[in-house]
């Protein structure tokens, strides 16, 4: 790829392809440059928007466009998986949306796919990349002040009501799991590992679907990780991780940019990470340097990563009852 732009196409622009859009503005040798929508009005409109090149009415028309070097998916989650297969099969790298698909066999045939056409694929899970959090993962490990004892995450807000919306309808992978809770669970799967034991309860609404959803995960020594994600409450959307000696507050929303206070012996002490952007550019950043390296799979936002991630939605799922 050399010195050139990377040349990237959205597939579905909808509200997540507009701010990843602005986050690109960040990213240097990043160039936007087709939009590819079930509509033609709408792809011109947005590339006008954002100054992309090109505005394909069909997303296999984009695909065939020979420019494009990696396209992102910004699709409701149930398409996840047939537009990533689409992306792979037309030798287009893919960054897509989480949650990567809506179960593990999914994601197992996103991966193997991938690496039978030799293309990049990563599930766009920006959390991983963001600075406080990175910051706060190194330190966990670290042991700094000593090993986790519980675990407190939680995603919440009141959504107005609509049986036809991305969160409401179930045709379209709707719920608060999937689509929020996603965060609470990533927390703990980065911070903790695998649980030994996951127990879980939802509240399942008239378009049954999850409104909302309480988790525990347990862990050796009766650690345990408390989860919730809500779509018809406001909830803090703080992280707070206890360890033998601090407590170390993730401020809301703590999925995306924010600053870290960590509590010990030493006093209070706020971290500030100065992010000028509004995040999405770092996962964008990296995906980046991935392909100069020829690669086909992130270091860090790995396979089995988005593997672990799954299986543990599917898990969740599981002891909710919740089937899509
Ligand atoms: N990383 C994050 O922070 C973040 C935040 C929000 C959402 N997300 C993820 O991004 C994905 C999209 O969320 P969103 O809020 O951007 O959704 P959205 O506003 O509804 O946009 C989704 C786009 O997908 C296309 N699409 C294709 N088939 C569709 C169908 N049958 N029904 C509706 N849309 C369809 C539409 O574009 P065209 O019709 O123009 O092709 C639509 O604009 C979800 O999987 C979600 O989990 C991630």
């Amino acid at each position: 790829m050399g010195n050139d732009k990377i040349k990237w196409g959205i597939l579905g622009p909808g509200k997540i392809a507009g701010k990843f859009a602005f986050g690109l503005t960040h990213v240097k040798d990043a160039e936007l440059y087709a939009i590819g929508s079930r509509s033609l009005s709408r792809a011109t409109d947005f590339a006008k928007e954002w100054k992309a090149k090109k505005a394909y009415g069909s997303y296999k028309e984009m695909l065939q466009d020979e420019e494009i070097n990696v396209v992102y998916i910004a699709t409701p989650h149930v398409f996840h998986f047939e537009h990533t297969l689409l992306c792979l099969k037309h030798k287009k790298a893919v960054l897509c949306e989480k949650p990567f698909a809506m179960n593990k066999e999914q994601v197992e045939q996103m991966i193997a796919t991938a690496r039978q056409e030799k293309v990049f694929l990563m599930e766009a899970m920006w959390t991983q990349f963001l600075p406080h959090f990175r910051f706060v993962i190194d330190l966990l490990k670290s042991e700094k002040f000593g090993r986790i004892k519980n675990l407190k995450a939680d995603f919440g807000f009141s959504a107005s009501f609509n049986e036809k919306s991305r969160l409401f309808d179930k045709k379209l992978g709707g719920g608060s799991l999937l689509d929020i809770g996603i965060y609470p669970v990533f927390m703990a799967l980065s911070a903790l590992g695998k649980p030994e034991k996951i127990t879980a309860k939802a509240t399942i609404g008239t378009t049954s679907i999850d409104e909302d959803c309480d988790i525990v995960f347990h862990y050796s020594n009766g650690v345990k990780a408390e989860l919730g994600s809500s779509v018809i409450k406001n909830t803090p959307t703080t992280a707070v991780i206890e360890l033998e000696n601090a407590n170390i507050l993730i401020n809301s929303r703590f999925h995306e940019p924010t600053t870290v206070v960590i509590t010990s012996e030493n006093g209070v002490e706020t971290k500030e990470f100065g992010v000028a952007s509004n995040g999405y550019n770092f996962e964008a950043e990296h995906v980046q340097e991935m392909l100069k390296k020829g690669r086909i799979e992130s270091d860090q936002m790995t396979f089995k990563k988005s593997l672990n991630l799954i299986s543990l939605l599917d898990e969740i799922r599981k002891e909710i009852e919740l089937e899509y």
